[in-house]
């Protein structure tokens, strides 16, 4: 019988023909998998000469080429399908084989599978894979949840599939069940919100100084240096550039303003809904991503209620910069939402999640990959008990000289009827924030008055109802 393999992939789509490939280039030998013979085939044929490859054309097959433990990397769509997978596999798998999901998969989901599949003797591993399909082959950056143990038989071999940053690998054990994945969700939610930022700061550009995408490309690109330095700011500059080679126009010109979402981000914005964890900043991307769904709504109220016009002012360096400033501060506030919905995540679910690692892993191979990230990754060495992170000293620094500047185009904005959702309800977070007395006692107020729901006083302890539309007088309830 010929050699037995390291590791099996199952689901030849890009991003699990690209990851079968990584492993393979990196020394594994890698069996693989897909429901239609055809994609195995192609991938054999293609790049069958970049490693050690053993093709299946039926499940069976496919794990009787494995080496024991069995390890198989299912890269399925999200949901059904990858119970589909695991329902097809279980017969075939030995007590100590573990599967590994690296899809983008919804933690609850991940939850389930691990306990069923723990009952059975077969260990599951939830694994959030970053980077797209280009991440995928060349390194991605890698979340990994479920038994520790498993973890410990396949780290080996999966760190050497991720990318390395300073000579640390993006890869590193979240949590035990859904935290793999969970953390995976929040990477998107912020992706999400990194993204709109940047269509935000796109459209003032665009809409009240007029800019083409051209020039707006040249300020993306002059603004990836310094803090604001990532990938998706890179890419924004290179996407603005392209020129339609048929008409001759800015392609993103002649892209429809729709777009589209598998669910990550508004995952993201339900749990955090359901832990309490205000993240204003994502869920407005996830609402603004359902608004631009809607052109007819939207055509129809243009007509009605009248469109904004370019406004036609001159942007100068100082305008450009207030956008920068407002991008930099606005970027800060998702980014200390995002990290405090997993401090509270992992509380809840007991996961034991090390945000320093975290932001450590996200410094390469990921979508939001970025200098940033540096930066949190320090602020959680040296800072790990400031109750924000947007109290960290150096963002609370940079929050604070961007302040004027983000009020400023907020205001500019608004004036304009340019829609800056994620601007605007990050500054909002930020007043909120730093308010140590809100207007939440008028709340409790109005609800102890229709509802008798009791309110606490500063001036004595205990709770208390006011009898407010009959004497008057309180009790102590
Ligand atoms: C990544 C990406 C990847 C995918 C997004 C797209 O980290 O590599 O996040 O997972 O491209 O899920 O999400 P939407 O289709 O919802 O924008």
């Amino acid at each position: 019988m010929s050699e037995l393999a390291d590791l099996g992939v199952t689901g030849l789509a890009v991003m699990g023909a690209n990851l079968a490939r990584n492993a393979a280039r990196k020394g594994l030998r890698v069996a693989v998998h897909n429901r239609s013979n055809e994609k195995t085939e192609r991938l054999l044929a293609e790049f069958g000469h970049e490693g050690n490859f053993v093709g299946s054309s039926s499940m069976q097959e496919f794990v009787s080429s494995l080496s024991r433990p069995r390890v198989v990397i299912i890269m399925v769509k999200a949901g059904q399908p990858t119970d589909a997978v695991i329902n097809e596999l279980v017969p075939l798998l030995e007590k100590g084989d573990i599967i590994v999901d690296g899809g983008n998969a919804l933690f609850s989901d991940t939850r389930r599978r691990e306990r069923e599949l723990a009952e059975r003797g077969i260990l599951f591993v939830g694994m959030g894979i970053s980077g797209g399909e280009e991440g995928a082959l060349e390194g991605p950056s890698m979340m990994p949840g479920g038994a520790r143990s498993a973890w410990d038989r396949i780290a080996p071999m999966v760190t050497r599939m991720a990318v390395s940053v300073d000579g640390t690998p993006c890869c590193a054990y979240m949590g035990p069940d859904g935290a793999g994945h969970y953390v995976k969700m929040v990477h998107n939610g912020i992706e999400y919100a990194d993204m709109q930022l940047i269509a935000e700061a796109y459209d003032l550009m665009r809409t009240v100084y007029g800019m083409s995408a051209a020039e707006i490309g040249e300020v993306f690109a002059s603004w990836n240096t310094g803090d604001l330095d990532s990938y998706l700011i890179e890419i924004t500059a290179i996407v603005l550039a392209k020129t339609d080679a048929a008409t001759g126009k800015a392609l993103v010109d002649l892209i429809r303003d729709e777009a589209e979402q598998k669910g990550t981000g508004r995952w993201t914005a339900q749990s955090a809904l359901d832990l309490g964890v205000p993240i204003t900043a994502i869920t407005e991307a996830v609402y603004a991503r359902a608004l631009s769904g809607r052109p007819a709504q939207r055509a129809a109220a243009a007509k009605e209620l009248g469109e904004i016009k370019p406004a036609g002012k001159k942007a100068g360096a100082a305008e450009i910069g207030m956008i920068r400033d407002a991008l930099y501060a606005s970027k800060i506030v998702a980014y200390a939402q995002g990290f405090e919905q997993l401090e509270v995540a992992s509380r809840t679910y007991d996961w034991n999640l090390d945000l320093g690692t975290i932001a450590t892993i996200w410094r390469g191979g990921c979508i939001i990959r970025a200098a940033f990230l540096d930066r949190i990754k320090e602020g959680y060495a040296q800072h790990a008990s400031a109750p924000s992170l947007l109290l960290q000293p150096y963002f609370r620094d940079g929050v604070l000289k961007a302040e004027q500047a983000w009020r400023d185009v907020v205001v500019l904005a608004v004036q304009n009827g340019v829609a800056v959702p994620a601007f605007a309800s990050s500054l909002a977070y930020y007043d909120g924030l730093r308010r140590s007395r809100g207007p939440a006692n008028l709340l409790q107020g109005l609800r102890d008055y229709f509802g008798a729901h009791t309110y606490r006083r500063f001036d004595k302890d205990g709770s208390f109802h006011t009898r407010w539309s009959q004497n008057g007088s309180e009790v102590e309830v």
